[in-house]
């Protein structure tokens, strides 16, 4: 039968191309809700809605439609049917998302459309808090990490020309974002007492990919 694979980890760590890989190859639905908290993020800074501001944050949060379109890329995200895929990966929102991602209500409202998601099984769902919070059932879960300077040669390498940001100051962003996300008081970004630790500093894709599927198989 079918089973839920959680991934979690650090920013920049590989999860989501690796989670689309294994989905893939299982024929398993891929759910990002990374991309979920970050188009919250867009839509607030579109309205200039503060993070400090949870009633007001809340109320509009609770109007969007977040939709996650497979396509050959990757997926496609709309809020309330526009198109944010690009949108969601710029410098501002990078920088907002983990102070929206604190708020309980937003966690709440996410976290119970993620439980929907993968309630029939067959589902690779990767973010911060899955397999400790969103899926604690989940039959498989994976921690993958890296050190900080290699996840942000990976992000520095994908990214667009016009984003202007040294290697250096990624490095710091990333840290800085890992270190909201693990401060946080709800579900905050945890190793789960039952997962996997994949450290894929030196692993290549098809070597982490060919590992989590070896572990779902067994
Ligand atoms: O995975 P990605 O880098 O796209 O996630 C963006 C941000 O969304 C994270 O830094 C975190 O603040 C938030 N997030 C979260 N819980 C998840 C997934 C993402 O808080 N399950």
């Amino acid at each position: 039968g079918k089973i839920n694979i959680a991934i979690d980890g650090p920013a920049g760590a590989g999860k989501s191309t690796i989670a689309r890989r294994v989905a893939t190859r299982l024929g398993y639905i891929y759910v990002d809700t990374g991309a979920m908290y970050r188009a919250v993020t867009w839509h607030m800074l579109q309205l200039n809605i503060e993070p400090d501001n949870a009633e007001n944050v809340l109320q509009e949060a609770q109007k969007l439609v977040i939709e996650l379109i497979p396509d050959e890329n990757g997926q496609k995200v709309l809020v309330n049917e526009i198109d944010v895929t690009s949108e969601i990966r710029t410098l501002a929102v990078n920088r907002s998302v983990s102070r929206y991602a604190q708020i309980e209500g937003v966690r709440l409202q996410l976290s119970t459309i993620q439980r929907h998601m993968a309630s029939r099984k067959g589902v690779v769902m990767d973010g911060r808090d899955i397999g400790s919070h969103v899926l604690p059932d989940a039959e498989l879960k994976i921690f993958m990490t890296a050190t900080v300077q290699e996840r942000a040669r990976r992000r520095f390498a994908e990214m667009d020309a016009s984003e202007s940001i040294t290697l250096e100051q990624l490095e710091q962003e990333i840290a800085q974002r890992d270190q909201l996300d693990e401060q946080r008081e709800f579900s905050p970004l945890v190793c789960a007492d039952d997962a996997i630790v994949l450290d894929t500093t030196t692993m290549g894709i098809d070597e982490v990919a060919t590992r989590i599927l070896e572990l779902a198989h067994t």
